[in-house]
């Protein structure tokens, strides 16, 4: 017999895996279904995904035996801004009033007044707020996340920012994937000098970045009130020059080119989408460019318009799926619910959603190989839920369906409240 760390035995086992890379077309709708399957884990790692039957003829050690429930791989959140201090509570009142959040943003609200109260806060406040974020996000089932800065916009302020995330990575055996996304927004010191902050950003964050290694990528908001393609451009170009993977927010309030630009730089995801145009998916795909989208968003923000998951999925391109997490647009931190949400308003299938919100979330922040599938050789980051069928964690919308989250292995949390395999 051989002898493993843990055995995880459930109803059934969702793989995602047979990928070699993210997953496009009728593959991404093989998720690959175990009936009365098991994981084994050792060191962390994932060493066999079978039948109980052929796992119980090779392996031997501890064994969580979990009738009624289904295990999946760990959801991975590819797109959040989870870092900030102050409050929005006023905007979400005022928007159900009929202030939309573009007026907001253009009013000196939004993104400034997050960024006023992120820089008054202290170290320990940032860090304790974003260690609760993330403490929520594992407990619906995130089992890594992407985590941007952009909140500081200052040389200090980012630096600031990306040190925060890392310290919360170093504690949490949830991980985070860091993204500098010091152009997120023109602070005011800068109201009247664009060149002037892009050379900062360009010439003095970027490269500080980079000297202290603290993100692995870099994001632009490319959007009306924001920045231009043109000055998008020089970010990511800059960014690309000094070996970071690039992301940008593109067409989310209008189509200004964003999407193109991304995938003829070659960037690893092109994120929202809304306002993408059928034309521009050639380049997305001539540039390995994953589209992230976020239904999320424009549920919040009440938009009639959803970036067109269906046609991006139907055309082969591998569909990744977020949260966007953050204080204005999207304060939602349940990929569960992400995952509805993409069943129901962009109609993706739910095994599309699956994929989407694992497997190429996964290769959309550069840890496909890692993480995101149930397979030999990839760490153990895994979710027991308490159903047997895991469609029910997007049919039961806004309800949270994982019963314990393995990470690395390890069981981390057991959530109590219902016993196995009975419904919410
Ligand atoms: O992805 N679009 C830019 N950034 C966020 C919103 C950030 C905020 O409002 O604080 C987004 O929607
Ligand atoms: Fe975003």
């Amino acid at each position: 017999m051989k002898q493993a760390d843990l055995i995880i035995f459930a109803e059934t086992v969702v793989t995602c895996s047979g990928g070699n890379g993210p997953k496009s077309k009728d593959e991404a709708a093989r998720i690959g279904e175990i009936k009365n399957g098991g994981v084994v884990t050792k060191n962390g790692r994932i060493v066999e995904v079978g039948t109980r039957a052929e796992i119980l003829e090779v392996w031997g050690g501890d064994r969580l035996d979990l009738p009624g429930t289904s295990v999946v791989p760990g959801l991975v959140d590819p797109h959040c801004h989870p870092l900030w201090a102050g409050d929005r509570t006023h905007e979400f009142a005022l928007r159900a009033r009929g202030a939309s959040y573009e007026e907001i943003h253009a009013a000196g609200g939004g993104i400034a007044h997050t960024v006023e109260a992120s820089r008054r806060a202290s170290t320990e406040e940032l860090k304790s707020r974003l260690s609760s974020v993330v403490e929520v996000m594992a407990a619906h089932g995130t089992t890594t996340l992407e985590a941007k800065s952009g909140y500081g916009l200052s040389v200090e302020e980012e630096l600031r920012q990306l040190e925060v995330i890392a310290m919360v990575d170093s504690e949490t055996p949830i991980e985070l994937v860091p993204t500098c996304m010091g152009a997120h927004s023109l602070p005011p010191e800068f109201e009247g000098d664009r060149a002037g902050f892009l050379d900062m950003i360009t010439r003095e964050l970027l490269p500080a970045v980079k000297e202290r290694n603290l993100a692995r990528f870099v994001d632009v908001f490319c959007e009306r009130g924001a920045f231009s393609c043109q000055e998008s451009e020089l970010v990511l170009q800059a960014a690309k020059d000094l070996g970071f993977g690039l992301k940008i927010h593109a067409e989310e309030f209008s189509n200004l080119g964003g999407s193109r630009m991304a995938g003829t730089l070659g960037a690893t995801s092109c994120d929202h989408l809304q306002h993408i145009h059928d034309d521009d998916f050639p380049a997305l795909k001539e540039g390995g460019t994953i589209p992230t989208v976020i239904p999320g968003t424009s549920f919040f923000l009440d938009l009639d318009v959803y970036a067109p998951a269906r046609k991006l999925w139907d055309s082969g391109l591998p569909v990744a799926l977020g949260t966007d997490f953050n204080a204005g647009s999207c304060l939602m931190p349940s990929m569960q619910m992400a995952m509805s949400l993409a069943v129901l308003k962009m109609k993706m299938t739910p095994e599309e959603a699956l994929t989407a919100a694992t497997l190429n979330a996964a290769y959309a922040v550069g840890v496909g190989q890692k993480v995101g599938s149930l397979e030999p050789g990839k760490q153990a980051d895994l979710l027991v839920l308490n159903t047997p069928d895991w469609r029910d964690s997007i049919y039961r919308f806004g309800a949270n369906a994982v019963r314990a989250v393995v990470k690395k292995g390890v069981v981390l949390n057991t959530i109590l409240r219902s016993p196995l395999g009975a419904p919410l």
